[in-house]
């Protein structure tokens, strides 16, 4: 499947250079390349270049959330979810550290949402989970100080049951935080141009074109909403900021040609410095900021970002063995492409080299922790439903309860069969802790999403600081959305101090 042909031609090249080489082009200008669907165009033509989308900063945001189509397959539209006239996913919101933003979300869908600003630190009644609904043809007015540091973050729907059905819509986007810090090295931060939000998913389609919602793991790939991506890359060191945004599959990626990659940053912000990687595994709702070196490569050389999800065993999520049926797809267990890279002239002022350290971080340690808690995730006799010690997700029940400032260890207990993606609302942890043994190479650091395997445990060590109140709960729960959505959820105060 590295052999996939790319007809490439200098006309659409530069107009795709053009149209995102300064930040908040329009969707139009940034989505020129990408529609196809002329009859004239052959099966190529549904190889799509990468979509960027649109930038929008300041400190106050207008989302409107509507049903959409998207020509992603020859033949019929496919219906999608966009955000503000998209036909799939949501602009990139560009936030500083320590500004107040105002974000208005209006729901033009027939159906209730939510939106959920995933991995930010801000009160619980700000933070989009289910219990924030928007109705139908109302607005949603959030306000809250940015106080994450410089990294990656996403919003999505959050509404109970519903969640996996409106995310696989596209009803979805990033959100990069700046900061001071993060601004005062030398790194590759113009977006769309040597700093690329790539997000991944997949999806099955129907013999009509639609997704086909009843699939945990999707059969085509689809980076930023386009299938079989191609992307020009200038030859000098460039910035990948990933996000798995799918259902369920975890992604082993790195390149075809096996080539290093500096990690700089997961979930929560930049590491303190680059870890060298031939390939990081990302599971769903984590985001992992990578620099490649390409300023060594001749102009025009292809390169091809892959997931290397064969031979994993069927406990990786994606690396079971069956194509067909809830569980099976064609990209199960199998190395497939996630993004051919095209290289192109570097720009005026390309880096060339990586920064040896990165910022200062000072991670809570399993020593910092004075309450240690733990979930364990059980699963039924079937093995298609989870819980949280046993107990579904109900929106009137609080689950745990932390003080304010607490420093807690938190150990999730996976159960015999599955591997969960745990997610938590309102901090940013360290993971200090795996049954297994060593972490990742690149896990230490900030982040809020950690892939915990069949059977393992992992422990994390945060501080619940800032935000209480006796009435508005924040969410954990498994960020595999049918997971979920079926009830592995469970919801935390953080209560005032008396
Ligand atoms: Cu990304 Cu509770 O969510
Ligand atoms: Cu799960």
């Amino acid at each position: 499947m590295t052999t996939r042909r790319f007809s490439w031609t200098l006309a659409l090249l530069s107009a795709w250079v053009s149209g995102t080489s300064c930040a908040g082009s329009t969707p139009s200008e940034a989505t020129a390349a990408d529609s196809t669907g002329d009859s004239a165009a052959a099966a190529a033509s549904f190889t799509g270049t990468l979509w960027i989308p649109p930038a929008l900063s300041g400190t106050t945001f207008d989302l409107a959330l509507a049903k959409a189509t998207k020509s992603l397959r020859p033949g019929a539209l496919t219906n999608t979810y966009g955000f503000n006239g998209g036909d799939f996913w949501g602009p990139t919101l560009m936030v500083q550290k320590g500004d107040d933003v105002h974000i208005n979300v209006t729901n033009n869908l027939p159906e209730p949402t939510t939106t959920h600003w995933h991995g930010f630190h801000i009160p619980a009644n700000m933070d989009g989970g289910p219990h924030q609904i928007i109705a139908p043809g109302q607005t949603w007015s959030p306000h809250f100080q940015v106080k994450n540091r410089a990294g990656t973050f996403w919003y999505h729907p959050h509404l109970h049951m519903k969640t996996m059905e409106q995310l696989a819509y596209g009803a979805g986007g990033l959100i990069i935080v700046q900061d001071a810090e993060e601004a005062a090295l030398a790194l590759p931060r113009t977006y769309g141009v040597d700093d690329i939000p790539l997000v991944l998913t997949s999806r099955r389609f129907t013999g009509t074109n639609q997704f086909d919602l009843t699939a945990s793991f999707g059969d085509y790939l689809l980076a930023n909403g386009v299938i079989d991506a191609t992307v020009a890359l200038p030859a000098q060191v460039v910035r990948l900021r990933i996000l798995n945004a799918e259902t369920e599959r975890s992604y082993r990626i790195g390149f075809a040609d096996g080539r290093t990659f500096q990690v700089i940053g997961n979930d929560g912000g930049l590491l303190s410095a680059p870890v060298p990687e031939t390939n990081v595994t990302l599971s769903v709702g984590e985001r992992i900021e990578i620099l490649v070196d390409l300023s060594k490569e001749p102009v025009g050389r292809e390169l091809t970002l892959q997931a290397f999800n064969g031979g994993l065993g069927a406990s990786f999520p994606g690396g079971e063995s069956e194509t067909l049926g809830e569980a099976g797809s064609l990209l199960n267990d199998r190395t497939f492409d996630l993004l051919q890279v095209h290289v192109v002239a570097a720009t005026p002022g390309a880096l060339t080299t990586v920064p040896a350290a990165l910022v200062k971080n000072t991670y809570w340690t399993q020593a910092d922790a004075t309450h240690q808690r733990k979930l364990t995730i059980v699963e039924s006799a079937d093995g298609m439903l989870f819980t949280f010690d046993g107990a579904g997700y109900a929106m009137d029940v609080i689950n745990q309860t932390v003080a304010l400032n607490a420093i807690e260890a938190w150990t999730i207990q996976a159960g015999p069969t599955s591997g969960h993606a745990f997610h938590i609302h309102d901090v940013q942890f360290n993971v200090v802790a795996r049954s297994s043994g060593a972490l990742f190479s690149w896990e230490p650091g900030w982040k809020d999403t950690v892939f915990v395997p069949a059977g393992e445990s992992v422990t994390f060590v945060a501080q619940f600081a800032d935000f209480a109140s006796f009435t508005d709960a924040f969410m954990y729960h498994c960020h595999m959305t049918n997971h979920e959505d079926g009830g592995l959820m469970g919801q935390f105060l953080v209560t005032p101090a008396p």
